[in-house]
């Protein structure tokens, strides 16, 4: 039970309902507003899409948050919107949307950042915007969780870098690498970070996935269907490896505490028929330090079969890491997730599929809400930005067929711009 409008409170008590950070006292949403009730955070949701939905409802469900704004470009993808979320929200005995918090066109940005009804933004436009829209979020004084890519180019992850500065210690900055959260993956690099592998020598990455469909938007547009199937399109989604492919390149960051030094690749679109100009498979050598090789591949066509994954060979052992399942280490120290269809496993989730990721987005939206309520504030705009900037080594490596250093990467002023009109956009 909170305590609220209490005249005297030991430091114990205070200190467990508010945060003191550099200077400024952060009270819990259920004290701001003085109602048990509504003391839920308060998110609202910029970019209606798949992304959106999924994440917001786990908000809902998974972390006892309500969701009290919309904002989107695209009358179609509100109302859809508006209606699954009311229906999450009323089963969880929450008030539905208000009509006033529904935000449309190019200005709904700055018109949910300002809202009075919202604590927190969840940011799941598509990868060209981020770096602008976390600007305008953090501008507004509201906490962010933004999707992956936190940006497609140099520039773009340096201005969210110095988005991440201003929010640092006022408000909470997530980005959507959830697999940092599924907790097979946390125990599995909890054992590489004790030394399980040994002095790690090499690895591999990868990330082979069929072709993304997406609707027909018959009747739109040339324009308006490019814009719509952003993710076939280099410059709205960075490319496949940047937009996608960087969870495993994150893994890789995350499991060996560093970003690669240099990178050399290929690729190319040649077996992929949507209508964007997406590459179709990368291969790339990230060099990280103490000269690790890391090989990473990826594709994005149909048809084949999805797998995702990460190995390290060390001194003392491998590892093995998919999506779904085979997570385990061979060598001194052997351990197994445990994870599969058929096999009960210390790290099953109450489903019947026991896959590496099936606690991955519930851990994470739990974590950000806990850290607005807390006031132990996240702030992830670093590592979330070192992990875009490697995608991007890894990218621009392969269009140009050199070998590109971190240090020259971090020079480059070029800029991704999709030129899109977006008052033409509805
Ligand atoms: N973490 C993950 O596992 C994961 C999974 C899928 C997608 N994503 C990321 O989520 C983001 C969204 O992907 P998605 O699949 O939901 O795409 P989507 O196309 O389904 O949704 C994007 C939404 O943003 C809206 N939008 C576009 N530009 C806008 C603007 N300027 N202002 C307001 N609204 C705008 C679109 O109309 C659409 O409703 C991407 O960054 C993607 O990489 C992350």
């Amino acid at each position: 039970m909170r305590r609220r409008n209490s005249h005297i409170m030991n430091r114990r008590e205070f200190l467990g309902a508010s945060a003191a950070v550099g200077g400024i006292i952060i009270l819990k949403p259920g004290q701001v507003r003085g109602s048990e009730a509504n003391s839920a955070v308060r998110i609202g949701l910029l970019g209606c899409g798949g992304r959106g939905n999924e994440v917001a409802g786990g908000f809902i469900k998974n972390a006892g948050a309500r969701i009290t704004a919309l904002a989107d470009l695209f009358p179609d993808q509100l109302d859809a919107t508006q209606t699954k979320l009311n229906d999450k929200l009323r089963a969880q005995g929450y008030a539905p949307i208000d009509a006033s918090q529904i935000f449309k066109g190019p200005d709904a940005v700055h018109a949910i950042a300002a809202s009075k009804e919202v604590d927190a933004i969840l940011l799941a436009t598509p990868p060209y915007f981020h770096p602008t829209h976390l600007e305008a979020v953090v501008a507004a004084g509201k906490h962010v969780y933004c999707e992956k890519p936190i940006a497609i180019d140099v520039p773009g992850a340096k201005r969210a870098m110095a988005a991440g500065k201003q929010a640092q210690g006022k408000l909470s900055l997530a980005v959507g690498f959830q697999i940092r959260k599924a907790p097979p993956y946390v125990e599995l690099v909890r054992r590489i970070h004790g030394g399980a592998l040994g002095t790690i020598g090499c690895g591999l990455a990868y990330y082979y996935c069929p072709k993304i469909s997406r609707p027909d938007w018959s009747g739109a547009s040339a324009e308006v269907k490019r814009f719509r199937n952003w993710v076939w399109d280099r410059k709205i989604s960075g490319d496949i490896i940047v937009e996608q492919n960087i969870h495993v390149i994150d893994i890789c960051n995350w499991a060996l505490q560093a970003h690669p030094i240099k990178a050399t690749g290929a690729g190319s679109r040649k077996l992929r028929d949507d209508a964007g100009d997406c590459y179709d498979n990368f291969n790339v050598v990230f060099t990280y330090p103490g000269d690790i090789q890391i090989s990473f591949g990826s594709t994005q066509f149909d048809k084949h079969a999805f797998d995702a994954s990460m190995r390290l060979y060390g001194t003392r052992g491998s590892c093995e890491a998919h999506y779904d399942s085979r997570m385990n280490i061979a060598g001194e120290e052997k351990w197994d997730a445990g994870l599969g269809k058929t096999q009960e496993g210390q790290f099953s989730a109450a489903g019947s599929f026991r896959g590496a990721l099936d606690q991955a987005d519930p851990e994470k939206q739990k974590s950000f809400v806990a850290s607005i309520t807390s006031g132990q504030f996240l702030n992830e705009a670093e590592t979330g930005a070192e992990s875009a900037l490697s995608a991007i080594l890894g990218r621009n490596a392969a269009y140009t067929g050199k070998v590109l250093t971190w240090e020259k990467l971090l020079k480059s002023k070029d800029v991704l711009d999709p030129k899109i009109n977006l008052a033409t956009m509805s």
